[in-house]
């Protein structure tokens, strides 16, 4: 039966965990009766933020700075995680040892074997573990899905996709920020942030339902952005302006499917450069191209008068969209890029709620953030293949049929939205 409140425990509370807390709260029937930062002044920030928000109803709050006592002491439906990335697994698997629903903001895995753990600790306590990939439901991202299953792109052949952001002042500002990209930044060298495209390009080729990831080779730029600006931004002898940086900053990787598509990811966060997420869908029937946020184009067959040049997307996306996107506009879009962060929030919620499988469970969790620890090690060896663990154990040809609701990602539920239009 579902619950009608579910009280959420809340780790991590730096830029984004404030914002994302914000958020949650929003949501009807979600209590935070305890948060969690290791430092102190960011978990007293939390409470605060808590107690301002508008649908408080007065409950208890209490703030801790170590999430295993906030476990211990506290009587919670699950855990939301916005940590660093080498934290999150490591919370997560806590979180389901007790019991508790986890779900974790984006980030690559440290290693292979926390994201095994992730799966076991999950398949072992029967407790859910999702990853916060809000690109999942942007807009663009939605109706593009919805577009591929209506069979628009014929067989998909091909896709790429990127975090292409100029973080050169985030990452260099770490120690000042307390920010944790740029530690990984000095020593890790690989595909720091897979998820935010790779996840709607995983929902699209069906990965762990009926297909899979089975190889990365990353190959890795040479590092000299990061050195460029702080010797503008903090002078010669900065010891950032000096430092050999690990994190090449241009990654580039390739995936192999086990259905023959190719995935193309780039990873581009230390050069000055308009922000995009360069994705594209090639498939038999024409393509889809970003360029920036803002150029996004596509040539199709049947669709646009010739593939043989591209015509304006944004224009045309209404034609396309995904009936959640309807729903939601209908309803008034809230913060949070574009929207998209209150849907992905709103998903895990629901899942709460219903005590059932949210729409990215722990196998696309795992899949998805593994993808840094194999980067790194192809990198490290220029560019060999790495083999992608099958975190299904073979279920991924024959999986148990996935939930069906509103926020589903694994097909276009419209059941879910009929009669919506007509109130
Ligand atoms: N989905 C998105 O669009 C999006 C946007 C921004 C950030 N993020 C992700 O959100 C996460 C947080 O980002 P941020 O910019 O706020 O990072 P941050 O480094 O500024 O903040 C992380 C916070 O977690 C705390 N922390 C770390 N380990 C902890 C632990 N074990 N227990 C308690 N607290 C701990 C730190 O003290 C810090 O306050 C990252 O994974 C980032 O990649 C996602």
């Amino acid at each position: 039966m579902k619950k009608p409140v579910v009280r959420i425990g809340f780790v991590g509370l730096g830029g984004r965990g404030q914002g994302m807390l914000e958020l949650l709260l929003t949501i009807p029937g979600v209590e935070v009766p305890a948060v969690c930062d290791r430092v102190p002044e960011r978990a007293q920030r939390g409470e605060e933020i808590v107690k301002q928000s508008e649908l408080y109803s007065g409950y208890e709050v209490r703030s801790y700075v170590d999430h295993r006592e906030l476990i211990k002491n506290e009587r919670l439906d699950a855990l939301m995680i916005c940590t660093t990335w080498i934290s999150h697994a490591r919370v997560a698997i806590d979180g389901m040892r007790a019991g508790l629903h986890t779900a974790m903001e984006v980030g690559g895995a440290a290693s292979v074997e926390e994201c095994w753990q992730l799966v076991r600790t999950s398949e072992d306590t029967g407790k859910f573990c999702m990853i916060l990939e809000n690109c999942c439901y942007d807009r663009k991202e939605m109706a593009l899905y919805k577009m591929v299953k209506d069979g628009l792109f014929g067989e998909i052949v091909h896709c790429e996709g990127g975090y292409r952001h100029d973080l050169r002042d985030e990452i260099s500002l770490g120690r000042e920020n307390i920010h944790g990209r740029l530690f990984n930044f000095m020593h890790r060298n690989g595909e720091l942030y897979p998820t935010h495209q790779l996840g709607p390009i995983c929902k699209l080729l069906d990965v762990n339902r009926g297909n899979r990831m089975l190889t990365i080779c990353s190959v890795a730029s040479k590092a000299a952005g990061l050195n460029r600006w702080n010797l503008i931004n903090k002078g010669e002898d900065h010891d950032l302006t000096r430092y050999h940086f690990a994190e090449g900053d241009v990654v580039t990787s390739i995936i192999k499917c086990a259905h023959g598509e190719t995935i193309l990811l780039n990873h581009d966060c230390c050069l000055p450069r308009p922000y995009s997420r360069d994705y594209v869908i090639q498939g038999t029937k024409g393509i889809f191209k970003e360029a920036t946020e803002r150029e996004l184009r596509f040539a199709l067959e049947g669709v646009t008068e010739t593939t043989h040049s591209y015509e304006d997307f944004g224009e045309r996306l209404p034609e396309f969209e995904h009936p959640l996107w309807k729903w939601y506009q209908t309803e008034g879009v809230k913060a949070g890029h574009g929207g998209m962060d209150w849907l992905v929030l709103s998903a895990f919620a629901e899942a709460v709620k219903e005590d059932a499988e949210p729409p990215m469970d722990v196998y696309d969790t795992a899949s998805w953030m593994v993808i840094t620890a194999l980067s790194e090690q192809s990198a490290a060896m220029g560019g060999m293949p790495v083999p992608i663990p099958d975190f299904t154990n073979g279920e991924w040809i024959d999986r148990k049929p996935f939930r069906r609701g509103k926020f589903c990602v694994n097909a276009v539920c419209d059941e879910f939205f009929e009669g919506e239009e007509e109130q």
